[in-house]
């Protein structure tokens, strides 16, 4: 009877231990130090509210206004909007690797270029898929890219004809998908053919707004096909169908390697084929493609919209912008606009102020610790540089929201270290001198076609469809972006 008596006040006791340890592990972290608000030393539920509003990057930003260059965003989350903290982060063969958030981003936690976290596997396999995506292999492969921006040009000004407006955003997306897709698999999605979202399409634009549930409840989602729920069931449904397309084209490409063994037509993959010299399987081969497919279509198309969206809000800069590419003789192609001044300049000021990947690029902090801005992180923490805040740093960009080309007219060291649109180090963008192609392409095919391209206010359009919706990849919050000619 005593011992039962004494219940209550023996775990009264272990409660209160509990307690004490939780506010004194709290307290002690040395990440305390750190400015941001209170409630990160305590909980991440805040940060993962704006990750799951797709808002991330805005809520660090007005962290940084409030608190300065390092702020604490979570339990475990610092980050710097800092120059010497990107070169430190994301210099070459740098110590702060990936940190394992990235195996959760992608289905299974599948492990391609992108989201190894493991340096070895990552520099072996860099080494073999980095040259046929170089600036000069792509050479190859420019006929192929000039014919699919034709046909998206040429798409958009039968919708013109047809609907008074053209969406941008799609065909810009059914353009890069298509590129990318032929470029990995030896033939296109045909999406500029069919002109309409497919499930294919829907399922990649959706792969992106599902990153919060994968990231947030990897085992949950593993375990979807037990649970009842349906955001659960969507996710890895979307997740099962990104394997199936890669896994099939794939094949489809083996197989036409086989038949025609001397003469393949050639993709960014077909020396992996040769698996004996390669190293690389079959089934790698499938991992990396679907890992080009989501990384190299949403953000060229991002890219190109708010571009196109930027220019045609500002006639000044459109008209001179037109007026540059309608001097340029027929055919056009990649190598007559590296060179074009003010279109590069366009593309810089689009790449700085409406990045397609506006998120910080965590890392985890290496076994010493580090240092930035006179505070210590410990090993285990995860430490991110946001292009969304460093692209604005007014010390470096002065009026930092205004979209404006000329600033790059003679960039200064400062704003060339700054700028990280396509991140840096060992793990910069593979995809960068074809993504840059694109760009050049689109932009100058699309304004010599149409020299009074202008904003519209069609079927309800407005600023919130453009509103900047942030995951990994940023994109439009209405998934549209109408434009009148
Ligand atoms: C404007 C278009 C693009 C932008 C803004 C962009 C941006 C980025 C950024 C910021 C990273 C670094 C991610 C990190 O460190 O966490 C990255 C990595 C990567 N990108 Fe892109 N990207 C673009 C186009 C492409 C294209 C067309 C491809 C197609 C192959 C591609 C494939 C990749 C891959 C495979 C990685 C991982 C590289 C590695 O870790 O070694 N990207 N991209």
């Amino acid at each position: 009877m005593e011992s039962v008596s004494h219940m209550p006040t023996i775990l009264g006791c272990f409660l209160g231990i509990i307690c004490l340890h939780f506010i004194y592990s709290r307290l002690s972290n040395p990440l305390s130090r750190i400015p941001g608000p209170s409630i990160a030393k305590w909980t991440d539920l805040v940060y993962l509210y704006y990750w799951f509003a797709g808002k991330v990057p805005h809520y660090v930003h007005d962290l940084h206004e409030k608190y300065g260059p390092i702020v604490r965003t979570g339990l475990n989350k610092v980050d710097v909007c800092d120059i010497y903290a990107v070169k430190e982060i994301h210099k070459t063969n740098s110590r702060f690797l990936k940190s394992a958030w990235y195996r959760t981003l992608l289905p299974n936690g599948l492990e391609n270029v992108f989201s190894t976290t493991d340096p070895h596997f990552h520099s072996t396999r860099r080494r073999l898929l980095a040259s046929p995506i170089s600036d000069s292999s792509l050479h190859q492969h420019e006929g192929l890219i000039e014919g699919r921006v034709h046909l998206a040009i040429s798409r958009m000004a039968e919708e013109v004809q047809s609907r008074g407006v053209v969406d941008v955003f799609k065909w810009w997306l059914f353009m890069a998908t298509d590129i990318i897709g032929e470029l990995s698999f030896g033939e296109s999605f045909r999406m500029l053919e069919i002109g309409e979202k497919t499930q294919y399409s829907l399922d990649l634009e959706r792969i992106s707004t599902l990153q919060p549930i994968r990231t947030t409840f990897p085992t949950l989602v593993n375990l979807g096909k037990y649970l009842p729920l349906p955001v659960f069931k969507r996710t890895i449904a979307c997740g099962k169908r990104m394997v199936m397309y890669s896994s099939q084209s794939v094949d489809r490409y083996k197989k036409m390697i086989d038949e025609n063994p001397s003469n393949p037509k050639k993709t960014l993959f077909t020396k992996l084929f040769d698996t004996e010299k390669s190293g690389v399987s079959l089934d790698d081969i499938k991992k990396e493609a679907q890992g080009y497919i989501v990384a190299g279509s949403d953000t060229t198309a991002v890219t190109l919209t708010y571009l196109t969206y930027a220019v045609c809000g500002n006639s000044q800069i459109r008209d001179k912008l037109v007026a540059e590419v309608a001097a340029l003789s027929e055919p056009i192609h990649d190598n007559d606009l590296r060179n074009l001044p003010y279109l590069n300049m366009v593309i810089s000021e689009t790449l700085r102020l409406h990045t397609a990947v506006p998120f910080g690029l965590p890392r985890a902090v290496p076994s010493e610790g580090a240092k930035f801005n006179g505070y210590f992180l410990p090993s285990g923490a995860t430490v991110s540089t946001q292009s969304y805040s460093l692209h604005r740093d007014p010390t470096v960009f002065p009026d930092p929201y205004t979209f404006n080309p000329e600033r790059w007219e003679n960039p200064t060291k400062e704003m060339k270290d700054i700028s990280m649109p396509f991140g840096g180090g060992s793990r910069i963008c593979i995809g960068l001198h074809l993504a840059r192609m694109e760009l050049r392409l689109g932009t100058a095919l699309f304004f010599r076609e149409f020299p009074n391209a202008q904003r519209s206010d069609k079927e309800g359009m407005g600023p919130k469809d453009m509103e900047m919706q942030s995951f990994l990849l940023m994109g439009p919050r209405g998934h549209r972006c109408l434009i009148e000619t």
